[in-house]
Formats: structure tokens, C-alpha cells, sequence
């Protein structure tokens, strides 16, 4: 049977909406957003010249905002511009033509498009579509979940992940260093030159009650780091103090988010952050994350290095798969 798709339902929503999207008043974001202010988690300046600082200012937001915006990184603001607007055309293709690349039913892979990703507490439905796709490393790259419409989609996606490497090795060094760790040990214990990153594009059409919904449910990102880029349109709220309040959208800045990964690897040091989305009125979300992923096989726990007679391990060590099953089933750890 074929999925009903957020984006078919929002064209046919006038003014009310099917239950099924209507959150409990405990959810709801018109009830539980802090409004009027926006949260301003830390802002970091990758042009600055002294390195320290930039190292210090990524280990203390990743401690205590599991969160934090870059600025002045070294994507050039085209590059990320036209992987936007290829992911745009995509959406906005006919949904046959989207079909062409759904996820298909009962695979164990999440890549392709669909609409829904986790079972929901009291089965919900988030207002989003989404497609997912690797972009790295090239060995792991299924092209048959890579839209070939617009013709410029795989050359703007592969220009765009050529210039992440170099922000996510940074980040890594950063984080490695701010455990006390040698720059290069992080990145390796999480699979070097195998790590995986998993492009997802976040589809939010308008919704004539965005009050009453959510895009993407509250969560934390499973991955180690997460990379975002959204367009224009307010939506990502991350929770702090238990309130939810809106992140300020700033032009050209890459959005990160400490995953679980990161948290388990620091043995409780950097904490994942916890976010959701809310949706617009009147216009279309679009976001990009990019997931930086252990690959499946790989074991992840607390960095050996980092447990001792006085730290004890606070996670368990496991295979990503394995943890990543556990996480989309809503199983414990
Ligand atoms: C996600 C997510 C945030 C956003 O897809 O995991 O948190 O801004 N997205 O769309
Ligand atoms: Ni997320």
C-alpha cells in the first residue's frame, strides 16, 4: 500500500488538520515554547586565528550545550546554496517521480525517501518527509537512493560532503583534544577513514495549525556529530532547563549537534542535546543534517583511555547497529 506523504496531506489541508498530527497539549509547541526569546547557544568563529580559542569555546559548548553554531567555516556559501537547491527541485518533483526512490518496505537500511522514522509516543505523526542518503565514504554510497532529477544533484551533493571533511576533522581534533586525548584518537576510535556520513533532508510543508504540531519529535541525534543546514524558516528548538525554545536562525552558519555517539565515546563529558522542530504557517522548512556515524559494525562505548577505578563506564559497549536498532524500536540500551 503506498504511504500517505506529509506533503499530500498539507496540499489538501485548508484549515484543519487529520488527527493523527494533532499533538497532546503536553506537546504541543504553542503550549510549551519558551516565546519571545531565542536561544542563543554559543557561536564559534572558525576564521579566528587563535586556535586555542576555537578549541576551547568547541569543548565547553560541546560539555555544556551539547550545541553550538559555526561560523566562518570553510564551505563557501554556494556550495551550500546549490546542495539546497538541488534538494528543493527534488521535493518539488511529481510524487511518482519521488516514489522512484522510496525506502523500500522491510529494508534494513533507513535510506530512501519516506515519511516516518521512529515509532511515536502515542502514535503521532511528525509534519515531515524525508529523504536519506550516504555521501560517504564512496564505498558505502548507494546512488540508487540519489535523485537523478535535477541533473546537478549528485555533483552538488559530492561538492558539498568534500568540503565537510574538513570542518568534521576539525570538530573531531577539537573534541579528542578536549578530553585530554591525542588530536587523532577520536576520529580513529570511531572508524577512521570508515566513517559513515548520512545525508538526510528534512521536508516541512506549511501547516495550517503549526501550534498543534511537530515536525520532528523531541530527540536526541544517534550519530556522533550531527551537521545541519536549514533554510531560511525558523523551526529547530532545543530544550534547556526543561523548556523548549526556538535556536536563532543565523545566515550561512552550520548547526551542531553532539549525538549519542559523542556522549557514550566521552563517557558522560559532552552531552547529546536534546531538539525538536515546530512547522510553518505559510512556508516550507527545509533542513540538511548530515549524521557522522560509526559504521554499523563498529563497537562503540566510553574511550578506554577516559574509564578508570574512579571513572567507571557509564555506557554500555555495543555495535552501532546494534544501538542503532535498540534506539528506532524504542528498546532500552
Ligand atoms: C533531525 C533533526 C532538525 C531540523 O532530523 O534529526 O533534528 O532543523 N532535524 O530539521
Ligand atoms: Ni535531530
Amino acid at each position: 500500500m503506498e504511504e500517505l506523504r506529509v506533503q499530500r496531506v498539507a496540499s489538501e489541508s485548508k484549515d484543519s488538520i487529520p488527527t493523527e498530527f494533532v499533538r497532546l497539549e503536553t506537546e504541543q509547541p504553542g503550549k510549551t515554547t519558551v516565546h519571545g526569546t531565542q536561544l542563543e547557544v554559543p557561536i564559534i568563529d572558525f576564521s579566528e586565528p587563535d586556535e586555542d580559542k576555537v578549541l576551547h569555546e568547541i569543548m565547553e559548548a560541546s560539555r555544556d550545550w551539547g550545541m553550538f553554531q559555526i561560523v566562518n567555516h570553510e564551505i563557501p556559501s554556494q556550495v551550500i546554496e546549490k546542495l539546497q537547491a538541488v534538494g528543493k527541485q527534488f521535493f518539488e518533483l511529481p510524487q511518482e517521480e519521488k516514489e522512484q526512490y522510496a525506502k523500500p518496505e522491510n529494508s534494513p537500511s533507513i535510506e530512501g525517501y519516506g515519511t516516518k522514522l521512529q515509532k511515536d509516543v502515542n502514535n503521532k505523526k511528525g509534519w515531515v518527509d524525508h529523504l536519506f542518503h550516504k555521501i560517504s565514504p564512496p564505498s558505502d554510497i548507494n546512488y540508487r537512493f540519489w535523485p537523478k532529477n535535477p541533473p546537478t544533484y549528485r555533483e552538488a551533493n559530492e561538492e558539498y560532503d568534500k568540503y565537510l571533511h574538513g570542518v568534521i576533522d576539525k570538530l573531531f581534533k577539537s573534541m579528542s583534544i578536549g578530553l585530554g586525548l591525542e588530536g587523532h584518537e577520536l576520529k580513529e576510535f570511531v572508524g577512521g577513514d570508515s566513517i559513515v556520513h548520512l545525508l538526510k533532508i528534512n521536508y516541512y510543508p506549511p501547516c495550517p495549525c503549526p501550534d498543534l504540531v511537530l515536525g520532528v519529535p523531541p530527540h536526541t541525534d544517534m550519530s556522533c556529530i550531527t551537521l545541519l543546514v536549514p533554510n531560511y524558516v525558523q523551526g529547530l528548538q532545543a530544550s534547556r532547563d526543561g523548556h523548549w525554545y526556538d535556536v536563532k536562525y543565523i545566515p550561512n552558519a552550520l548547526v551542531i549537534h553532539i549525538g549519542d555517539q559523542m556522549e557514550i565515546m566521552s563517557n558522560g563529558k559532552y552531552k547529546a542535546v536534546f531538539h525538536r522542530t515546530t512547522v510553518s504557517k505559510d512556508e516550507t522548512r527545509i533542513s540538511w543534517p548530515v549524521f557522522v556515524e560509526p559504521p554499523p559494525e563498529h563497537v562503540v562505548g566510553p574511550h578506554p583511555k577516559l574509564i578508570n577505578k574512579d571513572n567507571p563506564p557509564k555506557y554500555k559497549s555495543k555495535k552501532y547497529k546494534d544501538y542503532a536498532y535498540c534506539k528506532l524500536n524504542k528498546i532500552p540500551q
